[in-house]
């Protein structure tokens, strides 16, 4: 901040206090405690004011309030420059000084001292799993809870609460994954991130080959029917996919996990829906699926129990029946 804006804001705020000071002393008009029929005088409409002084307990307040900020200026930073007279948070239980090692009170120091206390609170518990194998950590009770309350505040934003997914957001709870499902991979998921890319292809084959290509995943893939009046054939569509699409979905279209590249035979897990409008539009102007990194957000230790719950939502025995 520049000197002209500290003393700015710290004139205009002292100015705001002492106004307000005089304003409430020299209305107070007189002693007078009683109420009086007496009027200020004017009239609205037929309407009169009385005269009368303001309430005690009010006043009282007002005077608290004005004692109460020239207090927290003190305190705390508020006036230009000023960082206030609370202690600053320079160290922390090991001695080390925080970022900017000021003195004074700010909210980042005060998020980084409980952040401090939660991690000496809870980094021996983390790092006890972390120790462990993710299938050993995926059976013990605790470290699934607080598994659970962790991707409830991290991840549940895209991938819903139950972990079940949405549009544009895979399910992580059935035997469906595109990236790959032992407990390695949705480790190296989470930590490192994951972008899926899936070409556009409306330049390259043409709304023929796109309306056919989507007619063969519909059909021949899925069983499903096209919408009447289509004029689209799953045959041509089967050898579009052979020349196009197979390096990446694999020749039987069961994808390709090292890619990201989904299966294609199973319809329930389309990200993007399977209805035959919807497959093309996927075709035709490709998908690209972000999956943020959270190893400098977490760290390795908070995915690694993210990772064993992550991996235990998809070994329920009813997974296997959701994936069909
Ligand atoms: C370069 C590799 C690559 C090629 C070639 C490719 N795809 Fe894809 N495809 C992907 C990836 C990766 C995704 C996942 C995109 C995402 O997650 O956002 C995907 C997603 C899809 C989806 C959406 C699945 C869902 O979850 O909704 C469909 C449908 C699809 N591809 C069809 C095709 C067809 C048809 C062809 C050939 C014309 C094709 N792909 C060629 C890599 C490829
Ligand atoms: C900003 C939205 C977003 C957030 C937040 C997010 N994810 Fe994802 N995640 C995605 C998308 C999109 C994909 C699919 C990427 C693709 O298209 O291949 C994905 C994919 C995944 C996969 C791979 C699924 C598969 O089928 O292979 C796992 C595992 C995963 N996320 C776990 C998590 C966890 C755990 C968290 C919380 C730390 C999290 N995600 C937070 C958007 C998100």
């Amino acid at each position: 901040m520049t000197s002209f804006w500290s003393w700015y804001i710290t004139l205009l705020t002292s100015a705001t206090l002492i106004a307000l000071t005089w304003l409430i002393f020299a209305t107070r008009r007189g002693q007078r405690q009683e109420s009086t029929e007496e009027t200020v005088g004017h009239a609205f409409d037929g309407i009169e004011e009385y005269d009368n002084p303001l309430p005690k307990w009010w006043f009282m307040l007002f005077v608290a309030t004005l004692i109460f900020a020239v207090g927290y200026l003190i305190m705390y930073p508020g006036m230009g420059k000023w960082r206030g007279m609370f202690p600053g948070y320079t160290e922390v239980a090991e001695g080390k000084p925080f970022a900017n090692g000021e003195p004074g009170w700010t909210g980042v120091h005060q998020w980084e001292k409980e952040m401090d206390k939660a991690d000496h609170e809870y980094g021996p518990i983390f790092a006890k799993y972390a120790a462990m194998p993710i299938e050993e950590v995926a059976k013990d009770p605790q470290a699934l809870k607080m598994g659970g309350r962790m991707f409830a505040s991290y991840c549940s934003v895209c991938h819903g609460s139950d972990a079940k997914g949405s549009y544009g957001f895979p399910n992580l709870t059935d035997n469906d994954w595109r990236w790959g499902g032992d407990t390695a991979t949705i480790k190296t998921t989470i930590m490192g991130g994951r972008h899926g890319i899936m070409p556009a292809w409306g330049e390259v084959i043409g709304d023929q080959g796109v309306s056919d290509v989507a007619a063969f995943l519909r059909v021949t893939l899925h069983g499903r029917d096209l919408p009447k009046d289509t004029k689209a054939d799953p045959e041509a569509g089967k050898a579009i996919f052979a020349a196009n699409c197979v390096a990446c979905h694999g020749p039987e279209g069961k994808g390709t996990p090292a890619m990201g590249a989904p299966n294609l035979t199973h319809p329930n897990a389309f990200i993007y829906g399977s209805s035959y409008a919807q497959l093309q539009q996927t075709i035709r102007y490709g998908r690209q699926g972000t999956m943020p990194a959270q190893e400098n957000i977490l760290g390795n230790d908070k995915v690694h129990l993210l990772a064993a719950y992550v991996f235990s939502l998809s070994q329920k025995p009813a997974a296997e029946a959701e994936a069909k």
